[in-house]
């Protein structure tokens, strides 16, 4: 088994093989251009350990590495947000106050709370404050928050709006996974700068309605070409799209190997190694990548050129809507880790098996529930033929109810499918694209292709009352892409 040859590199202190691949990468740089691209330190957003506290939304004209500029929505001052970290079973008392003049709801993404907690965008508010009060019931993971009030939570997550909600557990911290400094939140978002270096957020009625607002510019932590510096150790890197529309397909230069150990919903059942990773708006992954034994003391995070199925029809739409950054599918750098030193760190040592889950079995399902992603004319994408209506009630599933949701993809652009109060399973995928390692854990947030159905498996064991499921890319869900889900 591949893991073996990962755990041999990360054995430390005990003259571990250098194992690392040398493959030639899918993209190629010149060192040239390599010299001095990565020029800004990674930030850190600080950190939230408190069980109660505000979290004030408030607007400003913030500076950004690069001479660029951010008409900005902040969380507590902060771009991105602060990170929230508790552990699992603890109360938490969170007030939310909306100076952003502009209706907002904060929306915990991944956390399972009752209705009223989960920032509807019917409890949106115009002003003042709104109290949540809720208990972490749930795994250990990489969670995050986000606006959600309708058609602005893209303007308003792109702005600044999102942070990471980290979950610990007793399961998890058995594992003894790297901590401190050689745990790494990375949220990675495309932005669009203007001539003047201005961060713009402008989408045209395509993009709105056809490809979501791509950037031409990488932003990680909110730093535009960042560096980080590490040991020659193992990291536990926790990944999250936090971009609108654009996918990423998570590599390191030379295909260095990694680690996959988590996703949405927390560890997975297992660790898969791989040397690549898609990732849609929303997803997370936790990966475990060892910069030992390498050959050079830097090496990039890269996103890898990757094909987008034209599911039929109108086939080269994304060009021609005339999107000014690179087009879905483009590769890119992400950042640069730079390596230095001597690992301080005590090995790490991963188990057969990561964590205990109970995945439902398709055969459980009490029902099978097609779900379409179409395209129509005038309006956009639709779910089930329909667009977002905050007073309908589009889907009504039992407590208790085990079911199959089918996501059927007609349209001819990516949807990531994210559905609200529960993790699912990913069952299979049309195609051959199969399961990524990611979807062999609990997932909230699914990507289906063009052409695709993908089906999931979930068990709604949240409150009674009225959650959203969605698509993922920003631009879809401000344009109608959402419907209600009420679990009755
Ligand atoms: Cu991250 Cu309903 O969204
Ligand atoms: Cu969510
Ligand atoms: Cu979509």
């Amino acid at each position: 088994m591949k893991r073996k040859q990962f755990l041999h590199r990360v054995g430390l202190g005990t003259g571990a093989l250098a194992l690392s691949p040398w493959l030639t990468s899918c993209l190629t740089f010149s060192d040239d251009e390599l010299q001095g691209s990565f020029r800004n330190r990674l930030p850190f957003p600080g950190q939230i350990t408190d069980p109660s506290f505000n979290l004030s939304a408030s607007s400003a004209e913030i500076e950004i590495p690069e001479s660029l500029s951010l008409a900005a929505f902040q969380f507590n001052n902060s771009v991105p947000g602060p990170t929230i970290r508790h552990v699992k079973g603890q109360e938490l008392n969170i007030q939310f106050t909306n100076n952003i003049g502009q209706e907002s709801i904060i929306h915990w993404h991944g956390l399972i709370v009752p209705p009223e907690m989960d920032g509807h965008p019917k409890d949106a508010i115009s002003g003042g404050a709104y109290d949540y009060e809720f208990s972490l019931n749930q795994r250990a993971g990489t969670y995050w928050y986000h606006p959600h009030p309708h058609r602005i939570t893209g303007e308003q997550v792109y702005r600044g709006l999102a942070g990471f909600f980290i979950i610990e557990d007793d399961e998890e911290k058995a594992l003894n996974l790297p901590s401190g400094n050689y745990e790494i939140p990375l949220v990675i978002q495309d932005r669009r700068v203007s001539d003047s270096g201005q961060i713009i957020y402008n989408p045209s009625m395509p993009e709105r309605m056809m490809t979501g607002f791509l950037g031409d510019t990488i932003l990680v932590n909110g730093a535009p070409s960042p560096y980080h510096e590490v040991e020659p150790g193992v990291y536990r890197l926790r990944v999250l799209n936090g971009s609108n529309a654009r996918i990423y397909n998570v590599a390191f230069q030379d295909d260095l190997s990694f680690m996959v150990i988590g996703t949405d919903g927390g560890l997975l059942p297992e660790a898969i190694e791989t040397n690549e990773l898609l990732m849609a708006p929303g997803e997370r992954a936790d990966i475990l990548v060892d910069f030992s034994g390498l050959k050079k003391n830097s090496i990039h995070l890269i996103s890898k050129p990757f094909d987008v199925p034209s599911g039929g029809g109108m086939m080269g739409m994304q060009n021609m809507m005339g999107s000014s950054g690179p087009e879905q599918g483009t590769g890119f750098d992400l950042m640069e880790f730079r390596i230095d030193g001597e690992s301080k760190q005590e090995s790490v040592d991963l188990p057969g098996q990561l964590s205990e889950s109970t995945f439902p079995e398709a055969s459980s399902a009490d029902r099978t529930r097609p779900i379409r992603l179409d395209m129509q004319m005038m309006n956009g994408h639709t779910i089930n033929g329909r667009q977002f209506e905050m007073e309908r009630v589009d889907e009504r599933v039992e407590q208790g109810s085990t079911e199959i949701w089918e996501f059927i993809n007609n349209s001819n652009v990516p949807h990531p499918m994210h559905v609200h109060a529960v993790q699912f399973k990913v069952l299979d995928r049309s195609g051959n694209r199969g399961l990524t390692p990611t979807e062999t854990g609990w997932k909230d947030t699914v990507l289906v292709m063009p052409g695709e159905t993908v089906r999931v498996i979930m068990s709604f064991n949240a409150p009674k009352g009225l959650y959203v499921f969605h698509c993922h890319n920003l631009e879809h869900e401000d344009n109608g892409m959402m419907a209600n889900l009420e679990i009755i």
